[in-house]
């Protein structure tokens, strides 16, 4: 596997990185996943807006090859020499802010940002799309920049394996009282016929899934607030899914032990997962969305 590191091609056993890195120290850096289906990266220019922002925040400043035009080139080398640009994929990248001997305060001037690119085969799991998942509530014990997809990502990690342990999907995150997202995805619900997510503030990762779906639920005529979803209302919540760069749209049928709705996916959510479907791949794939069976039958 060929993987890219401060500048350099490289297998990925000989690529290695200092022990001094802040990544590794303080998980000083931020990351970012773009999808990619037969070699076209899925909307490229919003996940590089959301890095830029995040480097910015962090006052890490961008090496040169941290552009849309060089990310590019690198994505482009990664998928084709990996053979990837046939299937799906996604493209990974992470900055950090270097490595330097450990201090709170910041690396000297000079010190150069650590930065590293993968590319992985994905395969979407149809089946947990078309039938939905069951998944856990789990307090949102994370910092208040939840809006910086930073790699400091054990919350979300203690969470996930949490759902996991129980056979769940994943863990939905609740602060005071208030359903923020998942471990790795925005959330959706649907209450009184209108489709609810949390504001895009610093509670929640900006998820670019999530600005696609408001896109094709406004273009569906769908009445949208973007008001978060007390706990207290989930009992009354008629669907609810997960949206997400890896996740696409995914149901989730049941919440600690609760059905919802029907305990299968419901309308809003397969028409906005076809509509997702037709904004990756095209329109056929989104009518054999639209068509496909759906029964209880609920995997992890
Ligand atoms: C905490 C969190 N929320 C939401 C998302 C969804 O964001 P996106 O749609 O950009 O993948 C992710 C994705 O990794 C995430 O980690």
């Amino acid at each position: 596997m060929l993987v890219y590191l401060n500048g350099q091609f490289l297998s990925k056993d000989t690529a290695h990185l200092s022990v001094d890195d802040r990544g590794f120290v303080f998980g000083d850096g931020v990351y970012e996943v773009w999808r990619v289906i037969r070699g076209r990266v899925f909307e490229p220019d919003r996940h590089f807006s959301r890095l830029q922002r995040g480097l910015r925040a962090l006052h890490i400043d961008a090496p040169v090859e941290v552009s849309m035009e060089r990310l590019g080139e690198i994505a482009a080398r990664l998928l084709s020499e990996n053979d990837l640009l046939g299937g799906e994929a996604t493209f990974y990248l992470q900055v950090t802010r270097g490595a330097a001997p450990r201090t709170h305060y910041f690396p000297p001037e000079g010190t150069r940002a650590t930065v590293y690119a993968s590319v992985k085969a994905f395969v979407p799991p149809e089946e947990t799309r078309v039938r939905g998942v069951r998944a856990i509530t789990v307090p949102d014990t994370r910092w208040l920049r939840c809006d910086l997809k930073t790699v400091q990502l054990l919350p979300n990690v203690l969470a996930n394996q949490q759902a996991r342990a129980a056979g769940a999907f994943d863990a939905i995150f609740i602060r005071d009282d208030l359903i923020t997202e998942s471990t790795h995805a925005s959330l959706f619900g649907v209450l009184d016929g209108v489709l609810r997510t949390h504001p895009a503030n610093h509670l929640v990762l900006p998820g670019i899934t999530r600005e696609v779906i408001l896109e094709l639920a406004r273009d569906l005529g769908l009445p949208i607030d973007e008001h978060a979803i007390p706990a207290r209302d989930i009992a009354r919540l008629e669907e609810l899914f997960l949206a997400g760069t890896t996740t696409d749209v995914t149901p989730i049928v049941q919440l600690d032990g609760v059905h919802i709705g029907d305990g299968v996916p419901g309308a809003i959510t397969r028409s906005l997962y076809a509509g997702l479907k037709e904004r990756l791949y095209g329109r056929e794939a989104a009518r054999a969305a639209i068509d496909a069976p759906r029964n209880g039958v609920v995997t992890r």
